[in-house]
């Protein structure tokens, strides 16, 4: 991207898994490490943009010029996700957000006992649709997680999420997507799409940041 790409935009980004709680020693999760969406963010504040990650718990130190609020939970993401949309021009959301989280979250441990133990689970709210669904203006990315037919999959989701633009990232691959160095996506909006090539996430992640500001409206 040319610097300054981004010059006077505020960038929201979430990163991360989300946990979500069974009882007071023991969560539901997945194997995000963060680094993705970190790297977004230092794109983000490279290309001049004021730059917020709300994280879920990952071990990756605080970009520089880029403020992070960590989370928890998918329902504490989206709480601190309303809190920061007033000031948010753009919305990336790189998190791998729970879908469904524990019916009940038992006050104590849970004590081992019968052989066999079923969970009931309730559905998150979803982060990105709300962002894209609200009635503050902001240029809404998603990422879409496919193991299969990926490139269907991401446009669906584009379409049924509201979204300005997606990232789909084929997860079948070990080498990229969850914990991995690298990745290899391709970028898709209304009329057109682009793939990046196989690189390290902070290349990929320059090449989203360009083809975000390619598309904004001015
Ligand atoms: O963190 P890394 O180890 O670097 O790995 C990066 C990554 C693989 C996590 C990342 O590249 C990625 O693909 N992130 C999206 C993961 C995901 O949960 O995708 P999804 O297809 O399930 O969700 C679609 C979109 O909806 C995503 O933008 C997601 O953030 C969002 N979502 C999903 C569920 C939910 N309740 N709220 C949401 O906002």
């Amino acid at each position: 991207f040319e610097t300054g790409a981004l010059q006077g935009k505020r960038v929201v980004i979430t990163a991360g898994p989300t946990r979500e709680a069974l009882d007071p020693v023991r969560y539901i999760s997945n194997h995000s490490s963060g680094k993705m969406g970190y790297a977004l963010a230092e794109a983000a504040a490279a290309a001049g943009a004021q730059t917020t990650v709300i994280s879920g718990p990952v071990n990756l130190p605080a970009p520089e010029r880029v403020s992070v609020v960590p989370v928890t939970s998918a329902r504490d993401m989206l709480e601190a996700c309303e809190q920061a949309l007033p000031e948010c021009d753009i919305f990336i959301a790189c998190a791998a957000v729970a879908d469904y989280r524990p019916a009940d979250v038992q006050t104590q441990k849970i004590k081992k006992g019968p052989d066999e133990v079923h969970l009931a689970l309730v559905k998150n709210p979803d982060i990105v649709a709300a962002v894209a669904a609200s009635d503050h203006p902001v240029f809404t990315v998603g990422f879409a997680a496919e193991t299969q037919q990926v490139i269907e999959y991401a446009r669906g989701k584009l379409e049924r999420k509201g979204l300005d633009m997606i990232v789909a990232n084929d997860v079948s691959d070990q080498g990229i997507g969850f914990n991995s160095e690298e990745n290899e996506v391709t970028v898709l909006w209304a009329d057109g799409e682009i793939a990046l090539p196989r690189a390290g996430k902070s290349t990929v992640a320059a090449g989203i940041i360009a083809q975000i500001a390619l598309r904004l409206s001015p």
